[in-house]
């Protein structure tokens, strides 16, 4: 294993800064609190860590809105709280990555805050900025005949992908900017080589600091289509929103599917980011200790030669489905690697099943049957598939999605949003419009972590408002407490797990190939090294499986997983309970 860099044999863990640890007990995680939970993390057996946005903001977007890239939100702590995490993390021989956030700043930023000043200031040039469209006698089509006649509009139809039109007037300016997430999100303009320098300067400060690399946010909207094309959906973006939300039949789904890729297809994947990558690839690779670049993207482009870009992009498609079976994980699993591998130095692979903006794993991939069996297998997927694991914090004791259906407490401004146009523009009845915000929210799947059965679940004390509601099934043993004292528990299933990939080098190492391939019930592959053959066997199914792998070898295998099975195994007839795992080594 030692040719491996430490990213390819990591096993990673997203912190969610405000929803982790309260140190200071004040309602919202933070660095103290960050470092207190490290002996858990590092017990838990994971040794790189992902830090969703920890700089100063005005959190339209919960930190997505950087004012400062170069600093530490004063509700997290102060720089000096951060080196001391840093250091603790690195003292535990775990590594650290940071979000960096490209695309777009805070509108509160400095830099946008001169830019917007007037048109010839020092950063006149460090957004996108464009002209009103020149009044037109007709309702003009290039921002979508919205604009009454004779009037200037926006400079085409684009719409943001949160909340209504992409555009925003600044007065001061006579012009519009554009943004792609909200209006408090401004797009920086790529292609002034100063706001390169400004970004790589950031990052520097970071990596000086000994960070060990990036998860790089939304990096395919960097540039979008220089010449502005229009998008050619009938609808703005509440409607299209709602339109998803009630479409029932398959025809409707892959219509709002269609219109979906059509709205935005002219807002990402523009010209250069090719070569920006190669830039930003530069300025880690002067760093010692093999720097690291996730990207927030599942486009293999984007590893360039597999060399000289990112390092790593996230398997998405494996999480675009409403069931993980068997067909969906080897046909992801074909086209995936067969795509790394013909990269001309070879692509690593990165897997997850789940973030701070999607349904948690268990909620999202489970029946409500056998949901704790379901959480175990996805794990050992993860854990056994070729390619650096992502978890996401909380799912280790099983936290399900909280849908809170008051819109007033909702923090994810998307949501409240859509909350608001579904009522004041597409007059829909106020409590269906609770409850659509509510399950689209990010909120339901960014609660606190569930860390004791006491108020608030240990997150903060008694009294005490936290920054989201928490899940109150932190009394029926989702919590982190009781969990360790019960060899059974998910979270202890976790830590047996995550040590088997740790203690395995073909499960983080090994060739992947799919055996017994036409199999629907269970999933069998063989992960291989020259001196370790190992057989996965994962059941999907809830029923009793007994398997013949003679066809592989004729030797008995040895059991790795479950340990308290004997040690030789008959691979003539391999028990396998419902939703049962097996990991064993060919002799
Ligand atoms: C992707 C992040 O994961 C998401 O949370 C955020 O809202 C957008 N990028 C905008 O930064």
């Amino acid at each position: 294993m030692s040719q491996q860099k430490w990213w390819q044999t990591a096993i990673f863990y997203q912190i969610y800064p405000r929803s982790f640890a309260d140190g200071n007990g004040d309602g919202i995680g933070d660095f103290k609190g960050m470092t207190e939970k490290l002996d858990y993390l590092k017990g838990l057996g994971v040794d790189g860590l992902w830090l969703s946005p920890h700089f100063p903001s005005p959190n339209w977007d919960c930190g997505y809105d950087i004012s400062d890239y170069e600093n530490v939100a004063p509700e997290y702590g102060t720089l000096e709280d951060f080196k001391a995490f840093l250091h603790a993390a690195h003292a535990r021989g775990m590594r650290l990555i940071l979000d960096l956030v490209l695309n777009h700043t805070s509108d509160e930023h400095a830099w946008f805050l001169e830019s917007k000043s007037s048109r010839d200031n020092p950063k006149a040039d460090w957004y996108v900025w464009k002209d009103p469209l020149p009044a037109s006698p007709i309702s003009n089509p290039r921002n979508g005949g919205g604009v009454p006649k004779g009037r200037r509009g926006p400079p085409n139809n684009w719409q943001s992908c949160f909340d209504g039109p992409a555009w925003t007037y600044v007065p001061e300016r006579g012009q519009y900017y554009y943004h792609y997430f909200m209006k408090q999100q401004p797009d920086l303009n790529w292609r002034n080589p100063e706001v390169k320098a400004a970004m790589w300067r950031a990052a520097r400060f970071w990596l000086d600091m000994g960070v060990d690399g990036f998860r790089l946010d939304a990096l395919g909207t960097i540039y979008e289509d220089p010449d502005l094309t229009p998008h050619t959906v009938p609808m703005t973006l509440a409607e299209l929103r709602h339109f998803s939300d009630v479409a029932t039949t398959p025809e409707e789904k892959k219509l709002a599917e269609k219109y979906w890729f059509d709205m935005y297809k002219n807002q990402w994947g523009g010209p250069g980011l090719h070569d920006l990558m190669q830039e930003l690839r530069h300025v880690l690779d002067e760093y010692p200790g093999d720097r690291m670049l996730v990207g927030e993207d599942d486009n293999i482009d984007y590893m360039g030669n597999g060399d000289d870009e990112l390092h790593m992009v996230f398997n998405f498609p494996l999480m675009r489905t409403e069931r993980l079976t068997p067909d969906w994980v080897r046909a992801n699993q074909t086209e995936r690697l067969r795509r790394l591998d013909a990269l001309p130095a070879r692509g690593w692979g990165c897997n997850t099943l789940g973030n701070h903006d999607c349904s948690r794993v268990l909620t999202r991939y489970g029946d409500r049957v056998h949901d704790d069996q379901l959480a175990r297998l996805h794990l050992a997927l993860l854990m056994t598939m070729r390619g650096t694991p992502f978890l996401y914090n909380g799912e280790e004791i099983g936290m399900t999605d909280l849908v809170i259906p008051d819109p007033v407490k909702l923090r994810d401004t998307m949501a409240t949003w859509y909350y608001d146009s579904l009522i004041n523009k597409l007059k829909v009845e106020p409590a269906l419009a609770a409850q659509r915000a509510g399950a689209m929210s990010r909120d339901k799947d960014r609660t606190p972590l569930q860390w004791r059965d006491a108020p608030n679940g240990g997150f903060c004390p008694e009294g005490v408002t936290p920054w989201l509601p928490v899940n109150p099934d932190y009394a029926a043993g989702v919590n982190v407490e009781a969990q360790e004292n019960d060899p059974d528990s998910l979270l202890n299933f976790y830590r047996r797990m995550l040590k088997v990939r740790k203690d395995t080098s073909a499960l983080v190492e090994g060739e992947y190939q799919a055996v017994h391939e036409k199999a629907e019930d269970y999933l069998a592959f063989r992960r291989s090294l020259p001196e370790q053959q190992v057989l996965v066997v994962l059941n999907f199914s809830g029923k009793k499986l007994v398997l013949d792998f003679t066809d592989l070898r004729s030797k008995p295998a040895r059991t790795i997983y479950p340990s308290g099975n004997p040690a030789e195994l008959s691979l003539a007839k391999i028990n396998l309970e419902p939703f049962g795992i097996l990991i064993s080594e060919l002799l």
